[in-house]
């Protein structure tokens, strides 16, 4: 038991007396201890409600075998900071909240570990700090909030605030919005990143069948804390650890499912930085190959119609992937953490394919998958880009360059842009940024002055699960790093193939080298840990980890 180190008697006396000052009695030193990561925060409501789903999890530890104590992590709400300066924060705080998982972990010598998440970057935050302690671990997702009256929710305020620019609301029709859109506690109601991250946590098999599917405030919650916390002490038992659970094929199949629901491109930056902790050999190639062909079967917000609350109305997920295993698209004999492979985990599932919001393979939503993995001149270690088809698949354009998120919003909002504009905002990548801040903003306002579909955007940030559009997010290198977006002159022409997966800047090689000898890189002059996040961040296109090697 690696927690001896704190609790063997009588070398041990002094941590002991410490721990005996925080709650423990001399059964307590004898058990397996379990640290259990809360992200709580009065900042957010998708993290307010996360300290008495922490209570529910010690509930569930406390035994004869295990002893569990609640830490607390920083968090960010990606909901908040959007838009602004905080949100060069919001990447950055996926590793510091990593970071302190594994620091409390390693330094309180714990056997086990339970993190809760409930918003964008606590998520993947939760998942890279567990796969850094490689002791048997769990991930519980906080839930998801009910939608607002009138079925809108984040997205209808950001996108709200585009219409009343642009006249189509008025201003008290804009404040009814606002006021009636977040009522109560959990992650934003759609396929946005926080769900789709549950999601693939639940494929990755780090997380119990369906708990990624949940109201937050709800006694299936509850109960799946509950459960979560018993069922630590099996994993500590057969030392069952992330690492026997995550690897290539889990991964692979996470992406498969989130590409079929429509999910949010954040997630490819946050496996591939998974992949990167646990070694394992991950690339966007990888990632194109195994997404390229798969269709939407999903009608979820942000492109769909339907809340996640409406697709817990209808049962969950467990039907929706013993469906995918019984075709053939998901491997199920992959290990999770009930012992049970992800198929022994859904045997007692019966498939009755008659369901709105979830369509099957042959009735697909969309025969072409959201989700387009880009290579080209403009991009030659891949961009990402999500296109619901509504707006085409192939976009030919001049470019329009901004040099930051607010730049360009200000424009967006004050001037007419042209149709077949390709908006270019660079400088905003992991360095460049720094903090690679997600572009919901400029999404939204072209939106809401009612250029969805007769504009796209092209950037080195990246992008809300909220975004849609025809976007193309990740462009790696990033201008910072000298990569061709820092090149682009208004007017330049570009054409964006999501049919054939390229990306490209109509400009010949002798153009681009006599450029690139002429171009000044934009240097954001900022100051405390964004420095930090400036000097040792690595390519998006590797998962944008700060590297301390
Ligand atoms: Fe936290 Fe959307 S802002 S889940």
């Amino acid at each position: 038991m690696k927690s001896k180190l704190i609790t063997k008697w009588p070398i041990k006396a002094a941590n002991r007396a410490m721990l005996r000052a925080v709650g423990y009695n001399d059964y307590d030193f004898n058990k397996f201890q379990v640290g259990i990561a809360s992200t709580w925060s009065n900042i957010t409501p998708c993290n307010n409600h996360i300290n008495v789903l922490a209570k529910a999890v010690e509930y569930g530890v406390n035994s004869k075998f295990c002893k569990g104590t609640i830490f607390n992590t920083i968090t960010v709400s990606d909901g908040i900071s959007n838009g602004n300066f905080g949100m060069k924060y919001s990447l950055l705080s996926r590793d510091i909240i990593s970071n302190s998982i594994e620091v409390v972990g390693k330094a309180q010598n714990f056997d086990g570990i339970i993190s809760i998440g409930g918003c964008d970057k606590n998520i993947p935050g939760c998942i890279i700090g567990m796969c850094n302690l490689e002791i048997p671990s769990i991930f519980i997702y906080g839930g998801t909030i009910l939608p607002g009256k009138n079925r809108t929710d984040i997205v209808s305020v950001f996108e709200s605030l585009g219409k009343f620019y642009n006249k189509t609301i008025n201003e008290k029709e804009l404040l009814n919005i606002e006021k009636n859109s977040i009522i109560g506690s959990g992650s934003c109601s759609g396929m946005y990143t926080a769900n789709s991250m549950a999601i693939v946590a639940e494929c990755l098999g780090i997380s119990l069948p369906n708990s990624s599917i949940q109201n937050a405030q709800s006694i299936n919650k509850i109960v799946n804390c509950i459960n979560s916390g018993k069922l630590i002490k099996i994993l500590l038992e057969n030392n069952i650890t992330i690492k026997k659970i995550i690897n290539k094929e889990s991964i692979l199949n996470s992406i498969k499912v989130i590409s079929l629901l429509g999910g949010s491109t954040n997630c490819l930056i946050h496996l591939l930085a998974i992949a990167n902790c646990l070694k394992i050999n991950l690339s966007l190639k990888d990632l194109q190959f195994e997404t390229n062909n798969l269709p939407t079967l999903s009608d979820l917000k942000p492109s769909g119609k339907f809340f996640i609350s409406d697709l817990i109305n209808t049962g969950g997920i467990q039907k929706f992937l013993k469906y995918l295993i019984d075709i053939n698209l998901i491997n199920g004999n992959l290990l999770t953490v009930t012992g049970n492979s992800l198929k022994e985990n859904l045997k007692f599932i019966k498939i009755n394919y008659k369901n709105k919001i979830l369509k099957d393979i042959n009735n697909p939503v969309k025969k072409t998958n959201q989700i387009k993995i880009l290579f080209g001149n403009l991009s030659i270690n891949g961009c990402i880009s999500k296109i619901s088809g509504k707006e085409g698949e192939i976009f030919f354009g001049k470019a329009l360059v901004f040099n930051s998120e607010e730049e360009s919003v200000n424009y967006i909002y004050k001037k007419k842009i042209q149709n077949n504009t390709i908006i270019i905002i660079r400088y905003e990548g992991p360095k460049g940024g720094p903090g690679m801040r997600e572009m919901l903003t400029p999404t939204s306002a072209l939106i809401g002055v009612g250029k969805k579909n007769s504009v796209a955007l092209i950037t080195d940030g990246r992008f809300s699960g909220g975004s849609h559009g025809f976007v193309v997010g990740h462009i790696s290198p990033e201008a910072y790093d000298f990569g061709t977006i820092c090149l682009i002159n208004n007017n330049d022409l570009i054409i964006i193939d999501t049919i054939n997966n390229f990306i490209s800047l109509f400009l010949n090689k002798r153009s681009l080298k006599s450029r690139f000898y002429k171009v000044k890189i934009f240097n954001k002059i900022v100051s405390g840990i964004l420095n930090l996040y400036k000097k040792y961040s690595i390519c998006s296109s590797k998962g944008a980890l700060l590297n301390y090697e």
